[in-house]
């Protein structure tokens, strides 16, 4: 069989044979499996016979979608989990033991940072942030021999900071340690980082992959000996383990993933362009920007920027509220990556709990908006961007 293209495989990879056959993956909605006999449930348990056994650690519908992540990050394995931070936690959890330090950028998502600052303390465990990730240097003083793996979140939510991966990758193995991408803003249908050179990969499921916003769920891409490990343990121990119906989900949105990435990154890039011309704007933060300053490196990892973007409104808190407010078309929620667009404020709600003194070394101040560009009409979405400034007037001039 010649080799398949992504969108091809955003559609049949990893099938299984179900009976009777479907067209569309059927939804396994069951926790349990009945064995012919005991025979056959003895040898299911001992491996020696596929099959699936519990809800906890698997589920048809599922394995199905893990397989097709896997066939799209180029992993032998994957395991889907009940949300984007269940993936964090996980793998953390699978590889540090107390004592073990992680090595990570800051300019990460603020979920990701509270599990490391908080969850992974509680386990004994330490992280070295590195506050300078675009230097090279400033991750390699941060390894120490207690280091066990190296985490960069590339587009990072909401700085749009953009890692070297090569760079981290040929770093990570001069250190015999594993490299970890959160690929969630990107997906595979835009940036690879296995095939740049990265170990592993970790999502939100929950945001572009799915599409619509219906679903919760994550999934960690990696070797199959990583994989086979925290399904034999934590996940079967623990249990936070995709819903069939939420794997269901995001098997039909793969279907379309690469279509509406295309869209996404598109309307970004028309936003980002009106915002930089606008006399409000002080500054926008968009890697599809000429001016950004990790333009020149997007050739050579990404297929397109995405969708994710953020910018300083001239003024402050109550400026950017205001702005916000005054949005119709483009919705005020905590999301991203769904097909509507979506407007935060990451300063009072994704990165509150960081406190002020991280948000500033992060880059998030409290006169920054963030967007997630849907895919609707580009001209409906400027129009809207046009009559908020409008409505929200001048910094300090505003009507009550
Ligand atoms: C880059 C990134 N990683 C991980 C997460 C956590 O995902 P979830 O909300 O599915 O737990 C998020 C959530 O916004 C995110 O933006």
């Amino acid at each position: 069989m010649p080799k398949q293209g992504f969108s091809t495989k955003a559609i049949h990879a990893g099938n299984i044979e179900f009976s009777p056959g479907s067209m569309i993956t059927p939804l396994y909605q069951s926790v349990a499996y009945p064995y012919s006999d005991a025979k056959e449930a003895a040898a299911i348990f001992t491996g020696e016979k596929p099959g699936y056994t519990y809800g906890r650690w698997d589920n048809p519908t599922v394995d199905l979608f893990e397989r097709r992540m896997a066939a799209l990050e180029g992993t032998d394995g994957a395991i889907a989990t009940s949300s984007g931070m269940a993936a964090i936690f996980l793998l953390s959890h699978h590889w540090l033991s107390p004592g073990d330090e992680v090595v990570s950028s800051n300019r990460v998502y603020g979920g990701t940072f509270g599990l490391f600052e908080t969850g992974l303390k509680k386990m004994g465990t330490k992280v070295n942030w590195v506050t300078k990730p675009e230097d090279i240097n400033a991750w390699k003083a941060a390894i120490t021999p207690k280091t066990k793996f190296l985490f960069v979140e590339t587009p990072s939510n909401p700085a749009l900071f953009i890692a070297d991966i090569p760079a981290l990758a040929k770093l990570a193995k001069s250190k015999k340690l594993p490299l970890v991408v959160d690929n969630t803003i990107c997906t595979p249908a835009l940036q690879q980082p296995i095939a740049l050179g990265a170990d592993v990969t970790v999502h939100s499921t929950t945001k572009y992959v799915c599409g619509n916003g219906t679903s919760l769920g994550g999934i960690i891409c990696g070797p199959k000996s990583l994989i086979d490990g925290i399904r034999q343990s934590c996940i079967r121990y623990l249990g936070p383990s995709m819903a069939p119906f939420n794997a269901w989900l995001n098997l039909l949105g793969l279907e379309t993933l690469s279509l509406r990435m295309e869209k996404h990154c598109s309307n970004a890039m028309a936003v980002a362009t009106f915002l930089e011309k606008h006399p409000r704007v002080k500054h926008v933060n968009y890697p599809g920007l000429k001016a950004n300053p990790f333009h020149k490196m997007i050739k050579a990892q990404m297929k397109g920027c995405s969708s994710l973007l953020s910018f300083e409104i001239e003024g402050n808190y109550k400026d950017a509220t205001k702005f916000i407010d005054s949005l119709k078309i483009i919705t005020h929620a905590t999301h991203l990556g769904t097909c509507r667009s979506i407007v935060t404020h990451p300063a009072s709600t994704t990165h509150s709990a960081m406190g002020e003194k991280e948000m500033k070394k992060a880059g998030i101040s409290p006169s920054m908006i963030r967007f997630s560009i849907g895919i609707e009409d580009e001209k409906d979405l400027l129009d809207d961007l046009a009559q908020a400034f409008k409505v929200a007037g001048k910094s300090g001039k505003r009507k009550k």
